[in-house]
């Protein structure tokens, strides 16, 4: 026997000293797979020695190979037992702390609600349909023509101010998020003739001050009708309406005057409190009456703007607020809850039927 391969044989010693000691204090998954690693992987002691058999003489490489591959052999029959006792062990815990109990009752499933926003829509909508009002929907990112220009409101015109808008950046056309429903008054006309009837329910967006009452993303509604022989009476008669089916059979409506571009005369509207039946109360600031939009008979050059004759055709229009609505009819005091996102809020009305 050479020095090297005695000093081979003293490491094979040293090894298996060294790893059946490491191997009695294996007590978890973690250390069997460090101490496999470490001793029998292929990175591990064991390997690194067979790998360094090529530097022994000649004639002492098959006795070294042989011892090594017999303490490969040896430690891999300690280790046996050992992995089994621990993986048993390893399994026990899991199937202990993730079982499933089977006789416990199920979770109940959060169901959602229609949000008082989308059912007021749907009610707008039937109410509507009765006075034989078609609804159709517009796009929310507008051109400045159809929210202001074909509106009566020119580029330079301080009533464009009056909104105040969120531009969508685009250097080749003027693009806003739409600050009114009102846009499709000119969209509906330019795709039909004579007689309008139209509703447009939707979202619409301003650059504003969040308060109890203004919110910079809330939802309008949008009235028109076009026809020969439309009034005033007639636009009356549809908010009365309106009031009566959403607040109850006695409502009054108010009229007062107002200026809107797009309409001539214009008023603005509101119904007597239902709360306090207009004697005065908290949701109606002690004023007895609730604003709910504006509204007048739609201007000549809205409907030259389109092509309709101003002398054969008249017509009305309205806008309102339906968050208000809402507010109005549920008491609610404060607009931003319905986009908060509390669940305690929208599941005071979580019995309105989907
Ligand atoms: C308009 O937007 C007009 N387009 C309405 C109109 C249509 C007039 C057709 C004539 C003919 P106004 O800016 O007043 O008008 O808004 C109408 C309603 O939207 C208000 O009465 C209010 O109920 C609601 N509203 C306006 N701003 C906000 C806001 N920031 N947050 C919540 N609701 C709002």
């Amino acid at each position: 026997m050479t020095t090297a391969s005695h000093g081979l044989s003293s490491r094979i010693d040293e090894v298996r000293g060294k790893a059946t000691e490491a191997l009695t204090t294996v007590a978890d998954i973690e250390r069997l797979h460090a101490w496999e690693r470490r001793w029998l992987g292929p990175k591990g002691e064991i390997t690194t020695m067979l790998r360094s058999l090529g530097s022994l003489p000649k004639e002492d490489r098959p006795t070294a190979g042989r011892d090594a591959q017999a303490l490969r052999v040896e430690l891999e029959s300690a280790f046996a037992p050992v992995r089994e006792s621990i993986e048993r062990q390893e399994l026990d815990r899991r199937l202990t702390s993730e079982s499933v109990d089977v006789t416990l009752p199920g979770r109940k499933p959060d169901i959602g609600a229609m949000h008082p926003v989308s059912a007021m829509i749907d009610e707008l909508i039937e109410v509507f349909a009765l006075l034989g009002f078609q609804a159709v929907f517009g796009p929310e990112v507008e051109t400045g023509r159809y929210n202001f220009d074909l509106l009566n409101i020119p580029a330079d015109h301080p009533a464009r101010d009056v909104w105040d808008t969120i531009i969508v950046d685009d250097p080749t056309e003027e693009i806003v998020m739409r600050t009114h429903t009102s846009p499709m008054q000119a969209r509906t006309m330019e795709r039909l003739d004579p007689p309008v009837r139209v509703i447009v329910p939707g979202r619409t967006y301003r650059y504003e001050a969040q308060d109890a009452s203004h919110e910079w993303m809330f939802t309008q509604l949008e009235g028109l009708i076009v026809d020969t022989n439309i009034t005033m009476t007639d636009l009356k008669g549809v908010l009365q309406e309106l009031a009566r089916q959403l607040f109850g059979p006695e409502r009054r409506i108010r009229f007062r005057c107002d200026f809107f571009p797009f309409v001539e005369p214009g008023v603005d509207f509101a119904v007597d409190c239902a709360i306090c039946k207009g004697k005065g109360c908290r949701v109606c600031k002690q004023s007895g009456w609730l604003e709910m939009g504006g509204a007048g008979m739609v201007h000549p050059n809205v409907l030259r703007g389109v092509g309709y004759d101003p002398e054969k055709y008249t017509g009305f229009a309205f806008g309102l607020g339906i968050e208000r609505l809402v507010m109005m009819k549920y008491g609610v005091d404060d607009l931003r809850a319905f986009n908060s996102n509390d669940l305690r809020f929208l599941k005071k009305f979580a019995t309105i039927p989907i």
